[in-house]
């Protein structure tokens, strides 16, 4: 069994899957159970500055969109940070340390944009012992139109001025929680980078409204007759998380930055995924309030398991995906490929047919018996067909082998060629005179 044991920024846990701050971290009795499930680490529930308690509503918190299966595909919530009090919290926090020595634990943090504030939560958790602070520049709702969370995150100054206080003010290792709620997330990590951040992570929940009440006229989760945004998470975000991931990953001012992977993390897969793109460890959250905390042991196992089929180490997996990912304009153009259907596999639904004719190029015919064939003369291998057919692998694209002609070009598939060198491009031609 492959070692999954990880040191993220010196925190120590003997597997790289921690449950990010939330509902299932909010307390002793939580983290403990979580800890007997085999999580590797927590980040406790966002604790804020000490005085009167956060309040929540008391109506419904969360929205939610759901596949044909009823599976849940995405989670909207208006929950602000812990409305615990911030001593039952540190004592807590103490108690679960003291215990379980090989896990990590890390405090989540929010309180107001000044440095008073900033230096006395830190003072406050100084003796728990945990093992980091993250810092939530994140959360999109209730707290940021309190200047808190996403208000911080969406100015790449601020998060600047606030990681060096932490850094000045604590000797813990320091985590910055990125908001994916900004048009770029390279301003934001790069200021972390600037601030001291130890590292940083992300995604943070996306600021949404996921469906809308028509007969009460109000976004849901509807309290009373009203309805705000929420945050948005799950497998669905897992798309949005794995680019920014790999754009903090990838580019020359914050490559090497460590990274924690959060967004839609629900199989050993999409951490493996993560960490691929450049995420040193992983962390979980609506996966864990829609299965429960078992999940994680087929994080392990998967996991464990296709590392030791790959031969690799968890350390050779991070990052290995981040060379391959490129702009556009790197793309091999003399790549070629067909759609292809295993007629054996086909039940004859029909989609790809009705998707290619009316919506894409008009290359796959249906024959008599409702039998579809794919023209190679027309298919410019969208694979659109791939991706609405019914059955797994039913179709595929087979790549034609170099000096093939494609017969839909009547040229000869080539050796590799980008649109840098293309002859249709203008500042191809410039760079060559
Ligand atoms: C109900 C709920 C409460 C959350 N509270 C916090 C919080 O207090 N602090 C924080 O940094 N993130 C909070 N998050 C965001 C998660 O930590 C995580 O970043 C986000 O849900 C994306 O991960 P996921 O797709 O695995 O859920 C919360 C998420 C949910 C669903
Ligand atoms: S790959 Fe695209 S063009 Fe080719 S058959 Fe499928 S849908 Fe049509
Ligand atoms: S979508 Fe798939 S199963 Fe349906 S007809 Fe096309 S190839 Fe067959």
């Amino acid at each position: 069994m492959a070692n999954l044991s990880s040191n993220f920024i010196g925190i120590k846990s003997p597997n790289p899957f921690w449950l990010a701050s939330a509902p299932p971290t909010d307390k002793k009795y939580n983290v403990e159970r979580a800890f007997e499930a085999g999580w590797g680490g927590v980040v406790w529930k966002t604790l804020g500055a000490e005085g009167p308690p956060i309040v929540n509503v008391s109506g419904p918190r969360y929205g939610a969109i759901w596949g044909a299966d009823r599976r849940l595909l995405g989670l909207n919530n208006i929950e602000l940070i812990t409305d615990r009090p911030l001593e039952v919290n540190l004592q807590e926090i103490k108690e679960v340390k003291r215990k379980w020595r090989d896990r990590a634990l890390v405090i989540s943090l929010m309180v107001p944009c000044d440095e008073e504030s900033w230096k006395d939560i830190l003072k406050r958790i100084e003796d728990t012992e945990a093992d980091g602070v993250e810092l939530n520049f994140g959360c999109p709702h209730g707290m940021a139109e309190r200047g808190m969370g996403s208000a911080v995150g969406q100015v790449p100054e601020y998060i600047e001025m606030v990681t060096r206080w932490v850094k000045q003010y604590s000797r813990m290792p320091c985590i910055v929680k990125l908001t994916p709620n900004v048009t770029s997330i390279l301003p934001p990590a790069m200021a972390a980078h600037r601030g001291g951040a130890d590292a940083v992570s992300l995604i943070n929940t996306v600021k949404s409204i996921t469906n809308v009440d028509l007969d009460h006229f109000s976004p849901f989760p509807m309290i009373d007759g009203r309805g705000s945004h929420g945050g948005y998470c799950g497998p669905a975000v897992k798309p949005i998380a794995l680019n920014m991931v790999a754009e903090i990953a990838r580019h020359p001012e914050t490559h090497g930055m460590p990274i924690s992977g959060i967004g839609g993390v629900t199989t050993w897969r999409d951490a493996a995924e993560f960490m691929a793109l450049g995420a040193g460890n992983v962390q979980v959250c609506t996966a864990a309030m829609t299965y429960g905390f078992k999940i994680v042991q087929e994080m392990i196992s998967g996991l464990s398991q296709y590392l030791d089929e790959k031969q690799m180490s968890l350390d050779s997996l991070i990052g290995r995906a981040v060379p391959n990912f490129v702009e556009w304009q790197h793309l091999n153009l003399n790549y070629v490929t067909k759609a292809q259907i295993d007629q054996d596999a086909c039940i004859k639904c029909g989609r790809c047919y009705a998707a290619c004719e009316d919506t894409s190029h008009q290359a796959i015919a249906m024959g008599p018996g409702r039998t579809f064939a794919v023209k190679d003369e027309e298919c410019v291998a969208c694979n659109l067909c791939v991706n609405v057919c019914p059955v797994e692998d039913c179709i595929t694209m087979v790549e034609l082998p170099k000096g093939q002609v494609d017969p839909r070009t009547g040229r000869k598939v080539g050796d590799y060629a980008d649109w840098t060198t293309h002859p249709n491009n203008p500042m191809a031609a410039q760079a060559a005179e």
